[in-house]
C-alpha cells in the first residue's frame, strides 16, 4: 500500500527532524540572548515560534532528509539573520529613544497626541511596544486606523516581520472586502472606514485596549467621523486609551478638540533640503518631471528618486516614457529602477518599493500622494513635486462628486519635500515657479468633509443612533448644505422617512459597506427577485474599474471579447454580469481570462466581494434568488438606487441629466458608446475632457415615474417638457 509506506516514511523523518528541531531552536535562542542584552519578549519568543512552524511546514510537505535539510539550515540562519537586522533597525528609530517616556505618558493620559516627523515609528512601533507592555492582556487588542488601504497593509506586514509572526495571525489588517486577521489577532491594522462600520457591531469597540487614530493630519472624511466617535468613547470607557497621531506639527487643534489633551512631541530627524523650482511654470509637468528624472540620473550622486503624481494612470504613462527613454539611451546609462506605487497596485508588487536597488543602480518611485506621509521609503534623497494631488469635491447643489487634479497646499508641499531628507542632506525639485508657491498655494487643504457628498456618512450615523447630526461633535463642521442634500438624497432612496428617521430599507442598506445608491440597488433586488444577479454586478462594480486590458498589438482582439458580453446590448451592468456568470462556468479559469483579454485578478476580487455581499445578504434576511435572465428585472433594481443619474439623449448625441440637466457623454470605453440608447442609467461620472458617464444601461422612462415617484414626476420625462427644457438650456447647449 503506497499510502501506509507514505505515512511510515513521514513518521521515522518526523522524529529524526524533532531532534533536529530543537537544537535549531535551542541555536535561535542562543542568537537572541546574545544580540539583545537578555530582555525577552523583543520579539525573540515569536521568532522562535516561527522557526518552528517552518520546520514544521517543511516537514509536513514530506521533505526528503539531507540535501533539503541544509537548505533548511541555511534559511533558518537567513531568517535569524533578517531578525537581527531588523531588531537592530528598530532601534534605530527616533521613537525608540522615547519608548519609556511615551508608555508613561499613556499610562498617565487617556488620551494623548502624538506628533512626530514621518518616518520616526510611529506607526510601527507604538503598537508592538503597547503590545510588549501588556495592552493587549486579557484578550483585548490594538487598533490603529490608517486613510489608506495601501498603508494598512504594508505596515501590517512590515510589523508581523518585525514580530516574526504570520501576516494574519498576531498582527492583521483589515480593509474593505478583505479581512486579514484571526483570533489571534492583537494589533490591527485598518482603514478608519472599517473602524467606523466596527461602531455598527459594537458602538463602544469594547474589544479594544487602545485606539490609535494615526495620520490624523490628513483630516479624511471617515477620520473626521471617529474624532468625533472616539471623544465620546473615551468619556464612559476609563479602560480605554486613545492616542491621536499626527505628522504635522500644528497639534494643537487636536489638543483643543480632545479637551487639551497633552502633545507628546517625538523630534524627528531632519536633514537639510535643498528646494529647487522651475524658472517659469511648466506647460507639461509629466513632460518635465520625466526630465528633470533623466538629468538628475546622469548628473546627481548616487540616491534614489520619489516622485509624486496624481494617479494609476499619469503613473503608467510616466512609467512608459522612462522605459522608452531608458532604451533611448542605450548601454551608457546606469540602470534605473522604476516602482510605481498606488493604491490599486497588486500585493506583490507593493513590496518592490521598499527592496533597495542593485549595486550602481538607482530607484525611482513613481507614487501617488500615499508616499507623502503615509508610507516611508528608505533611501530616497531626490524629490520630485509637479505640486498637483487628486482631490474630492462635491457640489451640493447638483449633488455631484468628482476627483479633479489639484495644486496641493503648501502643507503638502513641505512634507513633501522633507521625504528627501530622511537619512541625509536632499533635494527637492519643484516643477513650480517660487512665486506660485507663494501666492497661489493654499496654506492647508480642506478637510475631506467639507468638500464630500455626506449621503454615506450621514447612514451610517444615523445606523448608529445618532440623530442630530447638527449637534454631532465635528471638528470641521459640513457645511449645512451638505448635510441637507445628504438627508434629502437619503430620503428620496426611502432610507430615511419624513421625521429624518432610519427605515428598515435604511438599516438594511446601512450594512453593506457600499455607497447608498449601490446598497438600495441590492436591497430593491428583494422586491425584483433577483438578487443573486444584482450582487454580481454590484460586486463587478466594487471589484475596480480595470476588469479588461487592451495590449496594444492586439486591441482589436481585445475589443471583440469585449464585445462579446453585450449579448441583447441593454447595457455595461448587464454586461458584467454575462462576463461574471461565463468566468464562473469555466470554473473561475485564469486562462478563460487570458484568451478574452479579462484581469483575472479584478475577477478575483469580484469573487471575494461577492461573496462578502451574499453573507450580508442573509444578514439582512433578503432571500438570495435568481431572476433566470430577466433584465428588466435587474434594470429596474439599479434604476432603484440609480434614479438620480438618470440622462436623456440629446440630438448631437450628448446626454442630459433627466433632474440637473448637466451636460454629459457616454464614456468611449462602454458598450453603449456605439448604441446610444434615448433614455440611460449611469453608475458614475467621471470628468476627464468632458463629463463622462461609466457603466451606463438603458432605461425606460416610465420606470422613473414608476420606481421614484417623489423625484420624479410625467412632466420630468415629458417630451413636451423636454422641449422647452432644451430652449431654456439652450445657452450651456452651445457651449
Ligand atoms: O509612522 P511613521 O511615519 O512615524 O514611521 P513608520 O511608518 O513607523 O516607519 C518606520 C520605519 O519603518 C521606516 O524607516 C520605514 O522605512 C520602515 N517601514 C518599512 O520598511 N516598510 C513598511 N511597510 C513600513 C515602514
Ligand atoms: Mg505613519
Amino acid at each position: 500500500d503506497p499510502d501506509a509506506a507514505r505515512d511510515g516514511k513521514k513518521r521515522s523523518n518526523f522524529s529524526e527532524q524533532e531532534a533536529w528541531e530543537e537544537q535549531q531552536i535551542r541555536k535561535s535562542r542562543l542568537h537572541f540572548g546574545s544580540n539583545d542584552g537578555g530582555r525577552a519578549g523583543d520579539g525573540y519568543e515569536l521568532v522562535f515560534d516561527t522557526a518552528v512552524d517552518f520546520v514544521k511546514s517543511v516537514v509536513q510537505a514530506g521533505a526528503d532528509a539531507d540535501g533539503e535539510m541544509d537548505e533548511l539550515a541555511e534559511d533558518l540562519d537567513m531568517k535569524v539573520a533578517l531578525q537581527r537586522e531588523l531588531q537592530d533597525e528598530r532601534k534605530n528609530l527616533p521613537v525608540y529613544q522615547l519608548k519609556d517616556d511615551l508608555l508613561k505618558a499613556i499610562e498617565e493620559y487617556q488620551v494623548l497626541i502624538i506628533v512626530g516627523e514621518t518616518g520616526s515609528g510611529k506607526t510601527t512601533q507604538i503598537p508592538q511596544y503597547l503590545h510588549e507592555a501588556g495592552y493587549t492582556a486579557k484578550g483585548k487588542k490594538i487598533a490603529c486606523t490608517q486613510p489608506r488601504r495601501v498603508a494598512a497593509m504594508s505596515v501590517a506586514a512590515r510589523v508581523a516581520q518585525e514580530m516574526g509572526v504570520k501576516l494574519g495571525h498576531e498582527v492583521g489588517y483589515s480593509i474593505r472586502f478583505e479581512d486579514c486577521t484571526s483570533e489571534k489577532t492583537v494589533i490591527k491594522y485598518m482603514t478608519d472606514g472599517m473602524l467606523l462600520r466596527e461602531f455598527l457591531g459594537e458602538p463602544d469597540l469594547a474589544s479594544y485596549s487602545v485606539v490609535i487614530v494615526d495620520e490624523a493630519h490628513e483630516r479624511t472624511l471617515s477620520t473626521d467621523i471617529l474624532f468625533g466617535l472616539v471623544k465620546d468613547i473615551v468619556r464612559f470607557r476609563p479602560d480605554v486609551k486613545l492616542l491621536i497621531s499626527s505628522a504635522t506639527l500644528n497639534a494643537e487643534k487636536f489638543s483643543d478638540f480632545f479637551d487639551e489633551a497633552p502633545i507628546f512631541k517625538i523630534p524627528g530627524r531632519r536633514y537639510k533640503v535643498d528646494i529647487l523650482y522651475t524658472k517659469a511654470p511648466e506647460a507639461n509637468y509629466i513632460k518635465a518631471a520625466v526630465g528633470t528624472i533623466l538629468q538628475l540620473h546622469l548628473t546627481e550622486p548616487a540616491g534614489d528618486i520619489l516622485l509624486f503624481l496624481t494617479g494609476q494612470e499619469e503613473i503608467e504613462t510616466v512609467e512608459e516614457t522612462l522605459k522608452e527613454a531608458m532604451r533611448g539611451l542605450g548601454s551608457k546609462m546606469p540602470e534605473l529602477v522604476i516602482c510605481p506605487i498606488y493604491a490599486n497596485l497588486p500585493t506583490e508588487l507593493q513590496a518592490k518599493i521598499f527592496e533597495p536597488a542593485p549595486e550602481g543602480a538607482r530607484k525611482v518611485v513613481l507614487a501617488t500622494n500615499i508616499a507623502e506621509t503615509s508610507l516611508t521609503i528608505d533611501g530616497i534623497k531626490y524629490v520630485i513635486d509637479p505640486g498637483f494631488c487628486k482631490i474630492k469635491s462635491y457640489n451640493p447643489r447638483t449633488g455631484m462628486e468628482s476627483l479633479l487634479r489639484a495644486p496641493i497646499s503648501k502643507a503638502s508641499a513641505d512634507q513633501r519635500a522633507g521625504r528627501s531628507g530622511r537619512t541625509g542632506p536632499g533635494k527637492c525639485y519643484r516643477l513650480f515657479t517660487e512665486f506660485n508657491f507663494r501666492n497661489d498655494l493654499d496654506d492647508d487643504t480642506v478637510p475631506e468633509i467639507q468638500r464630500s457628498n455626506l449621503a454615506n456618512v450621514v447612514l451610517r450615523l444615523k445606523a448608529l443612533g445618532i440623530n442630530d447630526l447638527v449637534n454631532f461633535d465635528f471638528m470641521d463642521p459640513p457645511a449645512s448644505e451638505s448635510l441637507l442634500k445628504a438627508l434629502e438624497e437619503l430620503f428620496a432612496l426611502g432610507a430615511l422617512n419624513r421625521r429624518g428617521e432610519l427605515t428598515k430599507t435604511g438599516r438594511r442598506m446601512a450594512e453593506f459597506p457600499l455607497d447608498p445608491m449601490l446598497s438600495k440597488a441590492i436591497v430593491a433586488s428583494e422586491k425584483y427577485k433577483c438578487s443573486e444577479e444584482v450582487i454580481t454586478i454590484a460586486a463587478m462594480l466594487s471589484a475596480g474599474n480595470a476588469v479588461f486590458y487592451r495590449p496594444k498589438d492586439k486591441q482589436v482582439h481585445a475589443d471583440t471579447a469585449k464585445q462579446a458580453f453585450h449579448v441583447g446590448d441593454v447595457g455595461d451592468h448587464v454586461a458584467l454580469l454575462n462576463l461574471y456568470n461565463a468566468w464562473k462556468e469555466t470554473g473561475y479559469s485564469p486562462q478563460w481570462c487570458r484568451e478574452n483579454f479579462v484581469q483575472s485578478r479584478t475577477m478575483k476580487r469580484a469573487r471575494d466581494v461577492r461573496d462578502q455581499l451574499e453573507a450580508l445578504l442573509e444578514r439582512v434576511e433578503i432571500e438570495p434568488c435568481s431572476g433566470a435572465g430577466d433584465l428588466i428585472a435587474i434594470r429596474k433594481a439599479f434604476t432603484a438606487g440609480y434614479f438620480r443619474n438618470a440622462a436623456r439623449r440629446q440630438k448631437d448625441g450628448s446626454y442630459r441629466a433627466v433632474k440637473s440637466h448637466q451636460m454629459v457623454f457616454v464614456h468611449p470605453s462602454s458598450g453603449m458608446a456605439q448604441v446610444l440608447p434615448p433614455w440611460v442609467v449611469y453608475h458614475e461620472l467621471v470628468e476627464t475632457t468632458k463629463e463622462y458617464m461609466r457603466q451606463v444601461t438603458e432605461l425606460k422612462p416610465e420606470w422613473l415615474v414608476e420606481i421614484a415617484p417623489h423625484y420624479y414626476q410625467h412632466k420630468d420625462i415629458d417630451q413636451h417638457e423636454t422641449k422647452k427644457m432644451m430652449a431654456k438650456g439652450k445657452g450651456r447647449a452651445a457651449m
